[in-house]
């Protein structure tokens, strides 16, 4: 069986004719994210849209657009269609079809739009984006090569490019080390990055941590269950994220939140029973949020443009 490397693999494996991704609501039926969780996740993005649209000079706010990169489902922006001002322009980008349900006022394209005046958003994309896998050998720091059953094999040395990314983020110390290459990842947010004029963009995504994952990160999702990453289409395949070599601000999901007004205590009662089940559920969602060791560890990685970070997040 052929052998090639996991950025080959998964590109084809998750993009490729009847790719994992190309079927519409994929992420929903194999795994859970943040925007899964509740209305709550839409209203915490929604606050950062509106500081983000009172940041910037009242000339620049026509055509303010909030753009979802690597929509999946549609969830959040579908949220956010039920809240957002009318005149603001909502646009879900993702390689699979239109999912049923979105609001019809969202568009919906394979690609960003290119001079967004707005906020740009890209939740679990970045862990997606394929990459070359490398592992310390006894002769030096080699390629993964995979084939279509999941097998792997050492292939060539690390080209140049990738041993300086290596080094810089990710030194392999001992033999049988292994790291994910971020260069594609680091690309990728670039290129996400060109296409905002003003504003804010923002990952969220895991982190990758070279100190504690040294056998690497790469790994597979199907049907709600994590599993051994096997590039044959029915599975999810993904790899954190090293934030900091992307380029830009990083802080934990936790800290963003928080300082969005996000908050996990159960409120006092206030005599309306609708109203109390209503802010305890809040509550139970903003936790599961917030948890340090779940989703609230998750890191996010912003990038602004011609306003300041404490602008959006004082
Ligand atoms: C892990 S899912 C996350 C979906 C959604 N953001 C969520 O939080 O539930 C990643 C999504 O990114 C999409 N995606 C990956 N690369 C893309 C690209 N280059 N252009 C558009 N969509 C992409 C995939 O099709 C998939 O729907």
């Amino acid at each position: 069986m052929a052998y090639r490397t996991w950025r080959e693999a998964m590109s084809e494996a998750l993009y490729g004719r009847g790719g994992f991704y190309r079927n519409p609501g994929a992420p929903g039926r194999h795994f859970r994210t943040a925007a899964h969780t509740s209305p709550l996740w839409s209203r915490a993005w929604l606050a950062l849209a509106e500081r983000v649209y009172d940041a910037l000079p009242a000339a620049r706010r026509p055509g303010f657009t909030v753009v979802d990169m690597g929509a999946g489902g549609g969830e959040l922006v579908s949220g956010l269609a039920a809240a957002a001002p009318r005149d603001w322009r909502l646009v879900g980008v993702d390689v699979a079809p239109r999912p049923g349900g979105v609001p019809d006022r969202v568009e919906w394209s394979a690609a960003p739009p290119a001079d967004v005046v707005g906020l740009v958003v890209a939740v679990e994309w970045l862990d997606v984006v394929p990459v070359d896998v490398a592992e310390r050998a006894a002769d030096g720091v080699r390629v993964v090569e995979v084939d279509a059953t999941g097998s792997e094999r050492l292939g060539p040395p690390v080209d140049a490019a990738g041993t300086a990314w290596l080094d810089r983020w990710w030194p392999l110390a001992e033999v049988g080390d292994r790291a994910e290459i971020g260069l594609t990842r680091d690309g990728a947010w670039r290129d996400l990055v060109a296409c905002l004029r003003h504003g804010i963009a923002v990952a969220v995504d895991y982190a990758a941590v070279p100190a504690r994952d040294a056998g690497g990160t790469l790994t597979g999702y199907r049907d709600g269950r994590q599993v051994r990453p096997v590039p044959d289409g029915s599975t999810d395949i993904t790899a954190h994220v090293h934030l900091a070599s992307c380029g830009g601000t990083v802080m934990t999901q936790r800290e963003a939140l928080r300082r969005l007004g996000v908050d996990g205590r159960v409120p006092p009662y206030d005599g309306d029973p609708g109203r109390y089940a209503a802010a305890l559920n809040d509550a139970s969602v903003a936790a599961e949020l917030l948890d340090p060791d779940g989703l609230g560890g998750f890191g996010w990685l912003i990038e602004t443009r011609g306003i300041a970070l404490e602008d959006c997040f004082p």
